[in-house]
């Protein structure tokens, strides 16, 4: 598809896609150093939301509390943000909402909970999201290599894919390259690196290692540039 793009990311694995809909992916800005604005500024239409872990849910209740935005997320993590007088849409592997936006529930190799209050609360399974806005994203949130990320281009066919590749929690850049042969994009932007001690990763060497071996190209992306696609 032909219709213009813009993705914006904000470290960790919080971006902001922009097509005719303005989505926010897993928006964590208070404690991610890499983020250059606030949670204030965000002013989305969808925030989607891939698992419970506090890097992932990020400052999404404070976001959609003075938005007033819907939140897409995997049924357990939508009744949860519900029960905070949310609007949320639920939905789970498989299966796709039309918001305007089309937002389909992907796989990933994880786990996901929410923490309140030292407790642990349930968040049902980690996830990924295909979102078409025009272009066709996917989003793997955290997770691991798996072979099934062949099925989801064959369903899904993603021009765009953002991938993990930090290491520790998620896949490293020797698993990610592997993952970038399995989807074949035209453009990874990586993810889930450098915000942390425990994700140090060589994005340069991902980039080479990618390029050399597949079609794709791999856009190292800097915190709070809009990405035109
Ligand atoms: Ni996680
Ligand atoms: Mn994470």
């Amino acid at each position: 598809m032909s219709d213009i793009m813009k993705i914006t990311w904000h470290g960790h694995s919080a971006f902001e896609i922009e097509g005719k809909y303005r989505t926010l992916v897993d928006p964590f800005f208070t404690g991610n150093r890499m983020a250059r604005v606030g949670w204030q500024e965000m002013k989305p239409d969808v925030i989607a939301v891939t698992h419970g872990h506090s890097d992932h849910l990020g400052d999404t209740i404070n976001i959609a509390r003075s938005t007033g935005c819907t939140i897409v997320a995997i049924s357990e993590l939508a009744d949860y943000l519900g029960r905070l007088a949310l609007r949320t849409v639920d939905l789970n592997f498989g299966g796709t909402v039309d918001l305007g936006a089309r937002y389909s529930l992907v796989p990933a190799v994880h786990s996901s909970g929410v923490e309140e209050g030292g407790l642990g609360i349930d968040a049902g399974s980690p996830a990924g999201f295909i979102i078409e806005d025009g272009k066709t994203v996917y989003h793997a949130g955290d997770t691991a290599l798996f072979s099934d990320m062949v099925i989801i281009k064959e369903l899904y066919k993603p021009e765009i894919a953002m991938l993990p590749i930090g290491g520790r929690f998620t896949m490293d850049i020797k698993a990610a390259s592997i993952a970038a042969a399995l989807i074949r994009p035209e453009i990874i932007i990586p993810m889930h690196y450098n915000t942390f001690e425990y994700n140090k990763a060589d994005v340069v060497a991902f980039k080479l290692s990618v390029e050399s071996s597949t079609d794709t190209e791999v856009i190292i992306p800097v915190p709070g540039e809009p990405i035109d696609l």
